[in-house]
């Protein structure tokens, strides 16, 4: 089985794909890769709360297929206003599966390995099949999110895990981990990261490569889309830094010497033997993915770096 397939070019995609959330991190690698066939959506265009203009929307853009990337995505802010992130994770995701179905479009929902971790002594990756058990306010809405999806019949639910991608600015604190990472590392001599939660981070233009490799199958339901292999915050920080010949020291830290009121799965391992035999294809290992983030032009640092606490957000977002 090839590990990574080529450049994506195929036709097997329908023409008129709309990419809701186009502004963020993997609806923008998204559009990329769509070129032409892509109609983005951003924000600023649509506010996916509002269901009467998700409603016009699809009826005036008439898609043949819509991809959700739009999400509330900042994990402890969530726990402040749940309210509000479930509002966008899970209430708008109905206006959109709701008008798909209307309109006889396939409706694809990203989600998250955060829709698990309730299972504390998990230590094997998790199968589209496991049942759900999130542990914080953004892993409910999102799994919120993923039953809204299912009002489309033709619904592809996706789950990822700790997107990072490179953007056109450089790297900008908060906006994933390998960015704030790099931005830390321009002042400190040293960074504290958590060593005790074990996922697979994963970058975005490989997670791009296969859900359009997933979704040209024609395949239904739901699957999981990451890296190969698996790595705790602290181990892919140090793979960071010594792949961008960077000093500034790692140091180990327990999730209970981190000061967060969001608790967040110790494993998060998401199984991708449905892909792979879907698609037939694998996405690179874990590492493969930072050396991809550290070879686009843009991870040059920005000149002033905005201000940043002390000990570094484990996952600045999810
Ligand atoms: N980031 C991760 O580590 C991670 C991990 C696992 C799964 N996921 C999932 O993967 C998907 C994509 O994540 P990402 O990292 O690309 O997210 P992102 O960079 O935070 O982008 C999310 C986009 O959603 C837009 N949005 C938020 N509220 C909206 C609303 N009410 N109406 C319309 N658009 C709205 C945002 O618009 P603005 O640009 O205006 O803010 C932003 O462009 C999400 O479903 C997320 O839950 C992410």
């Amino acid at each position: 089985m090839p590990i990574f397939p080529p450049t994506f070019q195929s036709d097997a995609l329908p023409g008129r794909i709309a990419v809701v959330g186009a502004a963020g991190q993997l609806g923008r690698a998204l559009v990329r890769r769509l070129g032409n066939r892509a109609i983005p959506v951003t924000r600023t265009a649509l506010d996916i709360t509002a269901g009467d203009a998700v409603r016009a929307a699809i009826a005036d853009l008439q898609p043949d297929m819509v991809i959700n990337c739009a999400a509330w995505t900042a994990v402890d802010a969530a726990e402040q206003d749940p309210q509000g992130c479930l509002a966008v994770n899970a209430t708008a995701v109905g206006h959109l599966a709701t008008a798909c179905a209307d309109h006889g479009v396939r409706f694809v929902q990203i989600s998250t390995d955060y829709v698990f971790g309730a299972d504390r002594a998990r230590t094997t990756p998790y199968r589209e099949s496991d049942v759900p058990g999130p542990l914080n306010a953004y892993g409910i809405s999102k799994l919120a999110g993923e039953e809204a999806a299912r009002a489309c019949s033709d619904h592809v639910v996706i789950r990822t895990c700790g997107l990072y991608a490179a953007s056109p600015e450089g790297p900008i604190r908060g906006r994933n981990f390998l960015d704030t990472m790099r931005v830390l590392a321009t002042t400190k001599p040293e960074v504290r990261v958590v060593v005790d939660q074990v996922c697979t981070p994963s970058y975005v233009p490989h997670v791009a490569e296969g859900i359009l490799r997933l979704l040209e199958t024609g395949a239904i339901g739901t699957f999981q889309v990451v890296n190969e292999g698996q790595t705790s915050w602290y181990d892919l920080a140090c793979e960071l830094f010594q792949r961008a010949g960077i000093a500034t020291r790692v140091i180990p830290i327990e999730s209970s010497a981190y000061p967060s009121p969001v608790e967040r799965p110790r494993y998060s391992v998401l199984d991708t033997s449905a892909f792979a035999a879907t698609t037939r294809f694998r996405l690179p290992p874990w590492q493969a993915g930072v050396v991809d983030y550290l070879g686009e032009p843009s991870t040059r640092l920005t000149a002033s770096p905005p201000p940043f606490p002390e000990t570094i957000p484990c996952s600045p977002s999810s």
